[in-house]
């Protein structure tokens, strides 16, 4: 019987700096049959280790379309991070997962997507993203709203552009005042103000919020201006997890498992739980 504690061998075969401070990978599993019999749903996550040091919980930032490899992107904070830092082209790392409940695509179709992302927030973005451009005649219109403090922080800068090319697709980048260069061609300002003057339809329409917790406090009431109801507004959470399993009871919002139940829920879905998530 498989070990469900046991992490699946992955190779590493692209590791690049898209920011000072984050990074993203790409690795395919080296048992070709563990990659075979490997699928997930976007908005998964993952439990990756650095041997030797631990493990990290991130998201699958790649769309579930893509079936030789996976991706994930993360920002150095600390220990486990700090050895994954290190890791490149060749490097072998542990994997468990895919774990968690996923963004319901299905649910989303023949709707106007609407996305909103803050800073190391768009690897999870990202996933539904290609997704939806995939299958794009499943959906409306899509608008990306992408910000950052600066523009060296942006991430997935060159994916951006082909996003933006995609038909029905607008894409707004922004960095907080100050954090523009001579050569910003974006807006300045903070992510729910810049989507708000962007005056986007919202009827028919489900918003996925994912960023630091100011970002989204400042998002909700311009959402719930436009008439956006709070069931039809996602986020992901990240609550610290040990096993992701539902055993070891790290991750509880109450006495929701967010490693099981979550990470993914509405904010409605969110209204009912204690606020220690
Ligand atoms: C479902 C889920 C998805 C995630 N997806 C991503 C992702 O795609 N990319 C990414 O960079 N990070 C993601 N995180 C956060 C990531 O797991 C932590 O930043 C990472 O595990 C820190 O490990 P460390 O050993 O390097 O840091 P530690 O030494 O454990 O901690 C260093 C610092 O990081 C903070 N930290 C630790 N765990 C978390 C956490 N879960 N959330 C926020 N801060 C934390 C600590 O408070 C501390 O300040 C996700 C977390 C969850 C639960
Ligand atoms: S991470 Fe162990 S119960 Fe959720």
């Amino acid at each position: 019987m498989r070990n469900i504690y046991r992490p699946e061998l992955m190779q590493v075969i692209d590791a690049r700096r898209q920011t000072p401070d984050v990074k993203s990978v790409r690795a395919r599993f080296l048992d070709p049959a563990a990659g075979r019999d490997f699928s997930f749903r976007v908005g998964q996550f993952g439990i990756f280790s650095a041997f030797g040091y631990g493990e990290s919980t991130f998201n699958i930032c790649s769309s579930s379309n893509w079936r030789d490899h996976i991706e994930f992107c993360f920002r150095k904070t600390g220990r486990v991070t700090e050895a994954l830092w290190e890791i490149d082209e060749g490097d072998t790392i542990g994997f468990r997962g895919p774990y968690g409940n996923w963004y319901p695509m299905e649910e989303w179709e023949g709707k106007n997507l609407i996305f909103l992302g803050g800073g190391i927030a768009m690897p999870p973005i990202r996933c539904a993203i290609w997704y939806a451009l995939e299958n794009r005649e499943r959906f409306g219109e899509i608008t990306i709203v992408y910000g950052a403090r600066t523009v060296a922080d942006l991430v997935y800068v060159d994916e951006l552009d082909k996003w933006a090319a995609g038909p029905g697709v607008r894409v707004i980048r922004c960095v907080d005042p100050g954090g523009e260069t001579p050569g910003w061609t974006g807006e300045i300002g903070f992510v729910p103000m810049v989507f708000e003057r962007a005056g986007v339809p919202a009827g028919n329409s489900v918003a996925l919020v994912i960023g630091p917790p100011v970002m989204i406090k400042y998002t909700l009431p311009v959402l719930d201006r436009m008439g956006i109801a709070p069931q039809d507004i996602y986020t992901s959470l990240e609550n610290r997890m040990k096993c992701g399993l539902g055993k070891c009871g790290r991750c509880n919002a109450g006495e929701c498992y967010v490693c099981k139940e979550g990470p993914v829920f509405t904010m409605e879905q969110l209204s009912r739980l204690p606020t220690d998530y």
